[in-house]
């Protein structure tokens, strides 16, 4: 009994020196404490659900952080939903760095997770240590993704030794599109246990599942112990991740069927800007209000 009343002493002291080292200023629901690969990890064992936004830009990153979304992605998925290209390869580590350095500064509570882009994953492990190093150096953002799983592992490894917390992504990998022929349902059983099994045991402090039959989400999940994120990977993973520009509905394009929206903010600005063009055009706009004496 004295040893645990020491132990929960001796933990409570912890959680106050983490409190003082990791904290960030209070948000919207009064929430201090940065979310760390710890954090994943307990909310994992804890059950609870983990949630995942991407974020490109500070006052977009400023919001989620302050809604408590607990990983913010600066995705490669920005080449199509802010740069308008068809796929995610044409964005550079430089144009990565530039919008992870936006998201890493909004972020106060939020892990910062940033992919690295086509081919910075691809081409040498030496190249994707130095784009990683530079995230961690030039950003204020905490970990990397990296598609591919067993076929990655001394990369993941390598990566992690030099202190850098990896995400994996695994299932469809956008950046094999044209390998794949398109973006499509990955129905591999045990290829894809096996790469989710490789990128943990690389060292992996989270696997990211997309576009695979819910069984398959749950497989992967019970396979592994580090927590899994899935997009389009059912409800039987560990958390969900999403486009945001998807999830608000501020994207003109195709929809694929997992993506769930909760606001319609494409139209909100086009009607903002339709009041705000008659408001000029029919002189209401500035009035009394907005005017100097
Ligand atoms: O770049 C991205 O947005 C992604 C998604 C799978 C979340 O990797």
């Amino acid at each position: 009994m004295a040893r645990r009343s020491l132990l929960a002493t001796l933990l409570s002291q912890n959680d106050a020196a983490m409190s003082h080292t990791e904290k960030g200023n209070h948000n919207a629901r009064g929430s201090t404490r940065r979310v760390t690969t710890k954090t994943l990890q307990r909310m994992r064992r804890d059950g609870t659900a983990i949630s995942m936004l991407t974020a490109y830009d500070y006052p977009t990153a400023e919001a989620l952080d302050q809604a408590d979304v607990d990983i913010l992605l600066v995705g490669d998925s920005l080449a199509m939903v802010v740069q308008g290209h068809e796929t995610t390869l044409p964005v550079t580590m430089d144009q990565m760095i530039y919008h992870a350095e936006m998201v890493g500064r909004a972020a106060r509570r939020a892990m910062v997770v940033v992919d690295l882009p086509f081919p910075e994953g691809q081409l040498e492990i030496n190249r994707s240590l130095e784009a990683s190093a530079r995230v961690l150096k030039e950003t204020q953002c905490h970990a990397v993704k990296l598609e591919g799983g067993a076929e990655q592992a001394n990369r993941i490894e390598a990566i992690v030794t030099a202190g850098i917390p990896v995400m994996a992504h695994v299932g469809l990998r956008p950046q094999n599109v044209h390998v794949d022929g398109g973006y499509r349902i990955q129905r591999q059983t045990d290829e894809l246990i096996a790469d989710a099994i490789a990128a943990e045991k690389a060292g992996a402090f989270c696997v990211l599942i997309e576009c695979v039959p819910a069984e398959i989400g749950r497989a992967i999940t019970q396979e592994v112990s580090v927590p899994t994120i899935g997009i389009g990977a059912g409800p039987h993973v560990c958390g969900q991740v999403l486009v945001t520009h998807d999830m608000i509905g501020f994207n003109s394009g195709y929809l694929p069927k997992f993506v769930r929206q909760f606001a319609d903010v494409r139209n909100s600005i086009q009607q903002a800007a339709m009041d705000y063009r008659e408001a000029i055009s029919s002189g209401k706009f500035p009035g009394k209000e907005e005017s100097f004496e």
